[in-house]
């Protein structure tokens, strides 16, 4: 994982306002069958899409099919896909290994509830990249962190956990506080106020959710020691990924450890973005920081919905012994399970890895010279295979840092981007590129030459 440094600060085109209301123009006439069914989707859809965050200006953007590492719209705009799936798709889409194991498992059965050996040769690969010996499974990241919360208190016996400001954990009650608080909310940034991220939670719940700030483990001294023997744990995205990319400091993940273990606390990597994605054993085995837990989605399935959930002996042994009850119709499914074996033995490879370290580099550095020949206020940010723009001069460390990034500029180069064929995630300065196992040096060339149009007219160089 590497950090790139900022370029100067120079001249920035004034007219950003003015180059984004021309991008969306031309966006929206590229797609008139996108306009058309996002109009008429609300009869039966609410609001038009299947998840809220679908909404995206200036419009949804209906897709019709992907291969490898293209996606097409439904008006026939062929697009390298660096959005994927908001992170789900480091196969790419339809890989030959993962097509043949759902294909086989669909012939023989698509759902039992009842186990199957696909899901023991999941669990002992996972068992080997993540170094945590005991797993079981779910079908999303929110069902993997909400059994996480649910083990810590149940080990426990205590009501309180810490999260991270800016973190994002999943759309359950204990996790939806002081996600993306705006300055107004958030209170002082040594002190953060737990603010709730959601209508629908009560405030009972957002108060039993202390919040603390990236790379600062004062604060979850602070809080230990304020709140002695209530605490059950910590759940951290080890490198936040709902904020850009922030990395932890050296030595800041063992030191949570070391701190909520002396207080009797335990520690959850929501690994849910990073896992697959960063590396073949995650931020947990860049970082060589053993979590008592870890949470896995996204990537894992190949693109199926599945989620896994990490542990050690003595946290799962809770699970084995029905201490708490993991559970769920659908966990452990066959398809998802032939589909992550698939994944974890046929696609995210040794080889897979290095191929896409090198696409990496040729990412970072492409548009790393083109910040510097146009003197944009921006730096590279990167990590296995994500990687993003942040538009600033300053290395962001946490929340606050984050919250003073202008979205204007992501928002206008994701236009740019979109509307010269590259497709990365929208939402701006919070999401980041991944790059698949399918993709390829032209692809990525494509990326960096839109980026270099963005960077001219942004600095109307
Ligand atoms: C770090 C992290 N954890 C959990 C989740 C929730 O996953 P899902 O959307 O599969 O419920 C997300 C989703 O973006 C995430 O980024």
């Amino acid at each position: 994982m590497t950090v790139q440094r900022p370029a100067e600060r120079t001249h920035i085109h004034p007219g950003l306002t003015q180059i984004i209301a021309a991008q969306e123009d031309i966006f929206v006439r590229r797609q008139p069958r996108s306009r058309r069914l996002a109009a008429d989707a609300g009869r039966h859809l609410a609001g038009g899409v299947t998840s809220s965050w679908q909404i995206t200006a200036p419009q949804p953007v209906w897709l019709s099919h992907g291969r490898g590492s293209r996606v097409w719209d439904v008006d026939g705009n062929e697009y390298v896909d660096l959005h994927g799936g908001y992170g789900a798709a480091l196969a790419g889409h339809a890989h030959p290994a993962v097509l043949r194991a759902v294909q086989g498992q669909a012939t023989r059965g698509t759902h039992f509830a009842q186990p199957t050996p696909d899901a023991v040769a999941v669990a002992e690969e996972l068992a080997r990249r993540f170094g945590l010996p005991q797993w079981r499974f779910a079908n999303s990241g929110t069902e993997a962190t909400m059994d996480a919360v649910h083990l810590m208190r149940s080990i426990t016996g205590r009501d309180l956990i810490i999260k991270v400001e800016g973190c994002y954990h999943g759309h359950h009650d204990s996790v939806q506080v002081s996600v993306a608080p705006g300055a107004g909310e958030a209170g002082p940034e040594d002190k953060p106020y737990s603010a709730a991220s959601s209508t629908g939670i009560p405030r009972a719940m957002t108060d039993l959710t202390l919040i603390a700030s990236f790379n600062d483990t004062g604060g979850v001294a602070r809080l230990l020691g304020e709140h002695k023997n209530q605490v059950a744990g910590m759940i951290i995205e080890p490198v936040m990924m709902n904020a850009g990319i922030i990395k932890p400091e050296p030595g800041y993940l063992a030191e949570l450890k070391a701190l909520l273990h002396q207080h009797g606390a335990l520690l959850t990597f929501d690994e849910v973005k990073t896992g697959l994605t960063v590396g073949p054993g995650g931020v947990t085995k860049d970082e060589n920081v053993q979590p008592d837990l870890i949470t896995l989605a996204k990537s894992l399935g190949g693109g199926i919905a599945v989620a896994a959930i990490g542990g050690t002996h003595a946290v799962m042994g809770h699970v084995a012994s029905g201490g708490y009850e993991m559970v769920g119709t659908f966990n452990g499914n066959p398809l998802a399970m032939a589909a992550t074996r698939a994944m974890l033995t046929e696609v995210a490879t040794p080889e897979a890895y290095e191929r896409i370290g090198k696409l990496r580099e040729r990412a970072e550095t492409g548009i790393l010279r083109q910040i510097q020949q146009h003197g944009l206020r921006a730096h590279v940010v990167t990590a296995g295979a994500k990687g993003c723009v942040v538009f600033s001069p300053e290395p962001v460390c946490n929340y606050r840092g984050f919250l003073g990034v202008d979205d204007r500029f992501s928002h206008a180069h994701w236009l740019y981007q979109h509307n010269r064929g590259v497709f990365l995630p929208p939402w701006g300065k919070i999401e980041q590129w991944l790059i698949s196992v399918q993709h390829e040096e032209a692809d990525i060339d494509r990326l960096v030459e839109n980026f270099a149009a963005f960077a001219r007219a942004a600095t109307n160089a």
